[in-house]
């Protein structure tokens, strides 16, 4: 996140002794991305964060894939993947490619008996249903129905939910996922156009510092397999940090829609940025106002990048028979556009309540085991007329 925080306790200037109550020096760490060229975060942590007992177990997490090379447009089911006890056993790739892997999940328990980092990817996760709080080692953000939290890799994290209806649509991108940067200045801040500001980004708020030695699970992905690892002392040991790399929220029912006299484009909804995908939100706005507009879009032909809307809430004007939790995968190469009569049926009309992530990749999207077994295989043939 490209603004400063701090949370806790530092010393004045980095790289000096600071101490705890009895004189022992903390450990410091520089956590950071893009060599030393990316955000940091510069960390003050109880125990030494290297400590290491034991490697447990290696196995793979990664995606199965079903269908390697497609051009068939899908919808699917997305409420019809399985709930999970555990939150990492819910997670359910759906779609994936060298670049991200999209995942949704259904996880019941409400807290984990382990610590998890993702040293992969960053993890977009968006929360359709369900609420809690997401606990780092860089602090604590509560979430609710609406949010995304943005979880850069590394962090070591767990998530308590309130209660067992949790329902999740996450982004996992081994590329940075930063906001655009059209809508920042030379100095990184949030300019007037920005369909958001600073103050719409909340950051971690409460710091846990633990002082506990002992056995401490954390399961690690790396290359698509977890670790499992024993560290000697509690990942969340932090006196205090400073800088920009760390955990944020951001919830979609405050992106503010921009709008205009005839249709906008899909680049107006963007929230996140990568250099491989784009992150958009649909989300209830008013209408076109030009007297001869027409609201629904056009058909269009993103030649060279997969589209994947997840639909949350509210009428879907372009579409006819789609619910909450519905994926639509429209594959680069062919054009889609509205179902046959929605048209027609969005002239005169003032207003939209729909809201809907949306998820542009530029490179082809491969379709896992996962995503078959919810899929809806005459979606493809949904333009023909009946
Ligand atoms: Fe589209």
């Amino acid at each position: 996140m490209p603004f400063y925080h701090t949370l806790g306790e530092i010393p004045p200037k980095r790289h000096t002794q600071f101490r705890k109550p009895n004189g022992e020096l903390y450990s410091e760490q520089l956590f950071g991305t893009i060599g030393f060229d990316g955000m940091s975060t510069n960390s003050y942590h109880v125990h030494r964060p290297t400590q290491v007992k034991e490697i447990r177990k290696q196995y793979s997490v990664a995606p199965k894939i079903a269908l390697e090379n497609s051009i068939k447009s899908y919808r699917f089911r997305g409420f019809q993947i399985k709930p999970e006890q555990d939150y990492l056993e819910s997670r359910k790739p759906v779609l994936t490619n060298s670049d991200c892997t999209i995942i949704l999940a259904a996880p019941k328990q409400k807290t984990q008996a382990y610590f998890y980092k993702n040293t992969d990817a960053d993890e977009l996760l968006f929360i359709h249903k369900g609420s809690g709080k997401l606990r780092t080692h860089l602090g604590n953000l509560d979430f609710k129905y609406g949010d995304y939290l943005l979880i850069p890799r590394g962090v070591i994290y767990k998530i308590d939910f309130d209660t067992e209806d949790n329902r999740l649509f996450i982004v996992e991108s081994r590329r940075p996922i930063y906001t655009p940067k059209r809508y920042r200045n030379w100095f990184g801040q949030l300019l007037e156009h920005s369909p958001f500001c600073e103050r719409d980004l909340r950051q971690p708020y409460e710091l846990e510092t633990n002082d506990e030695k002992g056995d401490f699970l954390i399961k690690v992905k790396k290359q698509d397999d977890i670790f499992e690892m024993i560290y000697a002392a509690h990942p969340f040991d932090v006196v205090g940090y400073d800088g920009y790399n760390y955990p944020y929220a951001f919830s979609i029912h405050d992106f503010e829609p921009i709008t205009g006299r005839i249709h906008q484009p899909p680049p107006v909804h963007q929230t996140f940025e990568t250099d491989a995908f784009v992150v958009c939100s649909f989300v209830p706005r008013k209408y076109d106002y030009h007297p001869q507009s027409i609201p629904a879009p056009y058909n269009h032909s993103n030649i060279d990048s997969d589209e994947v809307l997840y639909y949350v809430d509210g009428d879907f004007m372009s579409r006819a028979d789609v619910d909450a939790g519905h994926i639509s995968l429209h594959p680069a190469g062919i054009p889609h556009g509205p179902h046959p009569g929605t048209v027609e049926k969005s002239i005169g009309k003032e207003g939209t309540e729909e809201l809907a992530v949306m998820v542009d990749t530029f490179k082809p999207l491969k379709v896992c085991e996962a995503a078959m077994e919810i899929a809806d295989e005459d979606y493809h043939k949904s333009w023909l007329d009946h």
